[in-house]
């Protein structure tokens, strides 16, 4: 059974609730290339963990503010798109889940322009206290004006990962905790944020929300991780995207970190530039490959869904528990 069966969430809905918003936005009017791309964008799918940990969270509260936690839901995904359509043009990617990027179907500009969109129409959306995207103005809530700024505080923060991540592209001196924490402002803070949000939006209570939070982080890390581990282990047809894209885009990841411990591979890593060869990428991308770097990273991973598994461990009591270890078991590297 996959997650969204065994948690109860209706994937079908849930996509149905995505394309609402886009066809009920009143600057949105066909025939417009936003309208259509952000349609598209949904319809490529995806895995919709963001949503999912929503839900999750929302289990720790009541069962009555179900339209709240759908709204956190749908534009936490939102937003999660959005910054994909950055992420892609960024790391020059053309592919992503088996599908041409936005920015090869349209171009950069246009793509950059939807991707701003989109973030701006999210927050604008948090911003609505009555949960419609039609513009009618409710007073905000002390509570609300909190999340809001705690919402744009996160969309800083994924900024700032990115920004960082861009900024050492290259930069093999790059520290482990310089790492760690570009993972955490990139990745895991989002995820952190949809366990704590929709636990908010059920109304659980704030000490419940902030352990959410880090079990969220905690899965967060260990996903990125992952994330990173396959761009070294898995081909191309699997993740949808070249093999080594990271490194090829001065990405510095974790296993690079690991690998450039090793005395006889870290001259080979330091030597490539924006300007390598591919022959010398992939020599060097084979090489991390079959390195010990891969099993220190994979234990990392581990001791991060370790940590995760001891918070949930202190839920003992609490019937969403349960999802929650669910959850855990999909991330398990
Ligand atoms: C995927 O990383 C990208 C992210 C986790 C975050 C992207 C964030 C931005 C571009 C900042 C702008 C965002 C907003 C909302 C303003 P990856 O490249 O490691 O993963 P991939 O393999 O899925 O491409
Ligand atoms: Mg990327």
């Amino acid at each position: 059974m996959n997650i969204h069966n065994r948690i109860g969430m209706d994937l079908a809905s849930f996509d149905r609730l995505l394309q609402e918003v886009v066809t009920s936005d009143r600057d949105l009017t066909p025939p417009s290339v936003v309208l259509s791309s952000v349609m598209d964008l949904i319809n490529a799918g995806g895995k919709r963990l963001r949503p999912l940990m929503v839900v999750i969270g929302s289990r720790f509260g009541d069962n009555d503010n179900d339209s709240a936690v759908m709204k956190t839901a749908v534009l936490l995904e939102y937003l999660h798109m959005a910054s994909l359509v950055h992420d892609d043009i960024i790391d020059q990617s053309d592919m992503r889940r088996g599908r041409p990027t936005l920015h090869e179907t349209t171009d950069i500009q246009t793509a950059v322009q939807i991707g701003n969109y989109m973030i701006a129409r999210a927050i604008e959306w948090a911003a609505h206290s009555n949960g419609e995207p039609d513009g009618s103005s409710e007073d905000v809530s002390e509570e609300e004006a909190y999340r809001l700024a705690e919402l744009a505080a996160l969309v800083t923060e994924l900024c700032m990962g990115e920004y960082d991540q861009l900024h050492h592209r290259f930069n093999y001196d790059l520290t482990m905790e310089q790492y760690l924490e570009k993972t955490r402002c990139k990745t895991a803070l989002l995820m952190a944020h949809c366990l704590k949000a929709g636990a908010e939006a059920a109304h659980a209570d704030p000490p419940i929300a902030e352990r959410l939070f880090q079990i969220g982080e905690a899965i967060g890390m260990a996903f990125q991780i992952q994330d990173d581990l396959l761009d070294f282990t898995k081909p191309k047809e699997a993740i949808g995207k070249p093999a080594g894209a990271d490194l090829r885009n001065g990405n510095i990841t974790l296993p690079v970190i690991y690998a450039l411990n090793d005395p006889a591979l870290a001259p080979k890593i330091r030597q490539l530039g924006p300007h390598s060869s591919e022959a010398d990428m992939d020599d060097v991308i084979i090489h991390i490959t079959v390195s010990t770097a891969i099993e220190q990273s994979e234990q990392l991973a581990r001791s991060y869904a370790e940590q995760a598994q001891l918070m949930i461990g202190e839920f003992a009591d609490h019937p969403a528990q349960q999802d929650l270890q669910a959850l855990l078991q999909y991330f398990l590297p």
